[in-house]
């Protein structure tokens, strides 16, 4: 889809092929055409119509290198509000909005601040996790292209907050213009005064640098991401001391992911109510929804928590590109939970997740037609954990590798059973003795494989009426 920027407003255009070109441009100088292809005002369009935008409100608006465009879009209203509040005050704001970070496991926002807030340091750090891993997500991605200086603003605001004079945006190298764009945005910050040693003509210092990631999925998990920034190879650090005690170059540090960070300015610009009003349960405010795989409409939807799997890949989604039935959905990226059709009532909200055994993450939707073979995807996932593993605790470093072996022997009919109950007890290990999540989680999506498709493994029909 393109959008033509016309007198009369913007008009979408689609599905668009390189031919199309010259028509795109005759319509954008008024010559007509291109009647075809016009989808009507984005704004419209069903898929679309259905958002709530509050932290892409401006992506595919403006400019996105233009400060000042920036500014006349509402940006810079948190990061004043936020020099004249204060450090306690604005932690006090994000406790209260609700915000949990985004990048994967949904820690509150305001407490992770509190606790650099308050811990000793004479340098602390904000470090924005940009690495995007996750299969079938791109939201961190969009936002730094489409709109950079909410996060930077963000940052500065996690700065002011926390006491943290310097920051770091840790981008995965695969991303060269998100990298190119964060750089130009945050030059463009500094000359205006927005970044350096008085933030909009503050006491307070705050400044930002890139750096461009190592390329392994491990190194955005957040110690291995540090161990990365600090020129060292990713590796995972035992919990405690917490980054926030103890974090980069050993100072007290706040990491979040890039969504989390610019949600904070519409926080402050807005209030915590106003944000804290939308969702369900637990899980306040708005989530990009990343929809992926084989799916009709692929791309990315905002809404507020609470919409159902169902609805989000049934009606926003609209089914399979294939036009074959889904069969499968795996939510939350590659240790993410394989979700069956008799699960789609679940709700877009953390809990609702975790109490039928999934997560979801940074908001990844991979669907999948009913042509899937689940131990294939199941071998995968333990495959994926085998190549990624950082190699610093036992049962992710040779668990995943064992396992591989393991599904390889299910999958090839050679003792079932007892190779399904070895996989079960392996997983088992993995979850509960690994040191980080890339090990700990592994077990979801091989479990929830097995445990909801298990004619795809090849069991015995005894195994195939329990599992019933
Ligand atoms: C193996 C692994 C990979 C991860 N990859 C990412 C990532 O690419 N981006 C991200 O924001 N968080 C990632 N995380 C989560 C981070 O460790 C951390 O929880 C997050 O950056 C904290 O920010 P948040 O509180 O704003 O979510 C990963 C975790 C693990 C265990
Ligand atoms: S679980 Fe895997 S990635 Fe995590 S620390 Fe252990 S070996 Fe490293």
């Amino acid at each position: 889809m393109v959008e033509v920027a016309t007198s009369a407003g913007r008009i979408a255009y689609g599905p668009v092929a390189p031919g199309d070109a010259e028509t795109l441009l005759d319509c954008a100088l008024g010559k007509g055409g291109g009647e075809t292809l016009s989808l009507g005002r984005p704004q419209c369009i069903p898929f679309l119509k259905r958002q709530t935008r509050l932290t892409f409100a401006r992506c595919g608006i403006i400019d996105p290198l233009s400060i000042a465009d920036y500014r006349a879009h509402g940006g810079y209203r948190g990061l004043e509000r936020a020099v004249s509040l204060g450090p306690e005050a604005i932690v006090e704001d994000m406790v209260q909005s609700g915000l949990r970070g985004r990048g994967g496991a949904g820690f509150p926002t305001g407490i992770k601040w509190r606790t650099v807030l308050q811990a000793q340091g004479a340098t602390k750090y904000i470090v924005c996790n940009a690495d995007e891993g996750d299969s079938g997500t791109f939201a961190d991605r969009m936002i730094m292209e489409g709109d950079p200086f909410v996060l930077i603003e963000g940052m500065t605001i996690a700065g002011i907050a926390t006491g943290a004079t310097r920051g770091f945006v840790y981008i995965r190298s695969e991303y060269p213009h998100a990298i190119a764009t964060m750089r130009a945005a945050i030059a463009a910050a500094r000359a205006a005064g927005c970044l350096g040693p008085h933030v909009l003509g503050s006491s307070h210092g705050f400044d930002l640098d890139v750096r461009a990631g190592a390329g392994a999925y491990v190194c955005g998990e957040e110690t291995a991401l540090l161990d990365s920034i600090e020129g060292k190879r990713g590796m995972v650090r035992a919990k405690p001391p917490l980054p926030a005690h103890k974090g980069l170059f050993g100072c007290p540090t706040v990491i979040n992911n890039v969504i989390s960070l610019a949600s904070v300015p519409i926080i402050l610009a807005e209030g915590a109510s106003t944000y804290r009003d939308l969702g369900m349960g637990r899980s306040r405010g708005t989530m990009p929804i990343q929809l992926a795989g084989n799916v009709r409409h692929g791309g990315l939807f905002e809404a507020a928590f609470g919409l159902t799997l169902g609805e989000l890949v049934d009606e926003i989604g609209g089914g399979t590109a294939s036009g074959r039935p889904v069969r499968a959905v795996q939510v939350g990226g590659p240790l993410g939970a394989y979700f069956p059709r008799a699960l789609f009532d679940t709700p877009f909200d953390y809990e609702a997740f975790t109490a039928r055994d999934g997560l979801i993450g940074h908001g990844g939707i991979v669907v999948f037609d009913d042509t899937v073979d689940m131990a294939r995807q199941a071998r995968f996932a333990m495959e994926f954990c085998a190549i990624e593993s950082c190699g610093k605790c036992t049962p992710c470093r040779i668990g995943s590798t064992r396992g591989t072996e393991v599904i390889d022997r299910i999958m090839r009919g050679e003792q079932v059973d007892a190779n399904l109950a070895l996989i079960e007890d392996l997983c088992a290990t993995m979850k509960f003795g690994s040191l980080c999540a890339l090990g700990g989680f592994t077990p979801y999506p091989v479990m929830s494989a097995i445990r909801h498709f298990p004619e795809d493994f090849g069991a015995s029909p005894r195994r195939l009426a329990a599992a019933e």
